[in-house]
């Protein structure tokens, strides 16, 4: 009868092998080996439980089927070593491949940022200008009446006031500017009794009912020369060197005789429409020329309220528009594209 249970305890042992070794074969993880242990060889696991019948063998039977017990365990014990090794090696292989690099394969191509057209147009101008001997000067965006018109010849009440649509603020006297002129007058007071060779960018903010050419926030750069003798021809001579550099020799420019409360004589120049070619279109209104800039000889009381004597300085002042200068070099045709953060505009030029 114990012969019996003898042989039944090792061929449960040798069962039990078997299906270890399969169960471990298909373990892939070390978890899976984790639970595996468990099953088979931890303390409550299949081997654990056979043993515990070794209590119904007798002392000569115990020995032989203790040893069975004990090479089951240590051929499984190996077969787990094994298997656990065979799992790391493929982790570390999975591992490598997944952060291994390509060398043959095409770099990726950064997506470069560019300048904004404004700000391109603004550094080419400084840099024209700079090269004539203008320094840049800065004036405030936020102004008051007195310097945006007063100071340039347009007392309050004066109709040349309406040439410029602005935006008040709540405090009395204080406006958004609407030009840059206003830094005409900063700039002379700042370097009185010196002669004067400035450029003035910066926005200005216009109440306009806004179209194709017209923005309500734009740029302007003023310049402004003081000196003796400067005459218009002066003024006429450096305008007319910035379009041949801005936009390249050969352009058509004309000047138009124009009203400005603070220069006289004054112009307006034009340059030819390169967006038709002189035939006309939206953007030239149909004229076939551009606006280019204003300017003039500067007002005798404008020198006056600068601080300069008008019967010893003389100077001129022009103001343009960065954004229609451009509209102009680049092709574009719509002024409302600028600020609209669309960036195929840049793509573009
Ligand atoms: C003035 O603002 C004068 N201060 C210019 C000046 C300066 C004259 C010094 C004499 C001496 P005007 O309003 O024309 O002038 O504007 C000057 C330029 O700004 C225009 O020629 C045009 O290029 C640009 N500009 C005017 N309005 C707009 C607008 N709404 N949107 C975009 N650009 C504009």
């Amino acid at each position: 009868m114990s012969n019996r249970v003898q042989q039944d305890i090792v061929q449960q042992l040798q069962q039990l092998q078997q299906d270890a070794e399969t169960a471990l074969a298909q373990a892939n993880t070390n978890e899976s080996t984790r639970e595996w242990y468990g099953q088979y060889l931890g303390r409550k696991g299949r081997l654990t439980g056979i043993l515990r019948n070794l209590g119904n063998l007798s002392s000569e039977e115990r020995p032989l089927v203790g040893k069975v017990a004990n090479e089951v365990k240590v051929v499984l014990e190996n077969a787990l070593q094994e298997r656990q090794a065979a799992i790391a090696q493929a982790e570390l292989e999975a591992a490598r491949r997944a952060e291994s690099v390509d060398v043959t394969l095409p770099g990726r191509t950064q997506n470069l940022g560019k300048l904004h057209i404004t700000t391109r147009a603004l550094r080419d101008i400084y840099a024209i200008f700079t090269a004539m001997g203008f320094q840049i000067y800065d004036s405030p965006e936020v102004e008051t009446d007195e310097y945006n018109f007063q100071l340039l010849n347009m007392p309050p009440g004066h109709p040349a006031r309406d040439m410029w649509d602005t935006f008040y603020t709540t405090t009395p006297g204080l406006i958004l500017r609407t030009h840059t002129s206003p830094g005409q007058i900063h700039a002379m007071r700042e370097y009185v009794p010196e002669p004067i060779r400035v450029i003035l960018p910066g926005k200005v903010y216009r109440y306009e009912a806004v179209d194709a050419s017209h923005e309500s926030m734009f740029y302007q750069v003023e310049g402004l020369a003081i000196g003796k003798h400067i005459t218009f021809s002066d003024l006429k001579g450096v305008l007319i060197n910035f379009a041949n550099q801005m936009y390249g020799e050969g352009r058509e420019t004309r000047f138009r005789k124009s009203y400005f409360p603070f220069t006289e004589p004054s112009v307006e120049m034009d340059i030819d429409c390169v967006l038709c070619g002189g035939r006309g279109c939206p953007v030239c209104k149909y004229t076939g020329w551009l606006e280019m800039l204003g300017a003039g000889v500067v007002h005798p009381r404008v020198l006056e309220y600068g601080g300069y004597d008008p019967t010893e300085f003389s100077g001129f002042a022009f103001g343009m528009g960065p954004e229609r200068i451009a509209l102009q070099k680049y092709g574009i045709d719509d002024i409302r594209y600028f600020y609209t953060n669309d960036v195929r505009l840049f793509e573009r030029v």
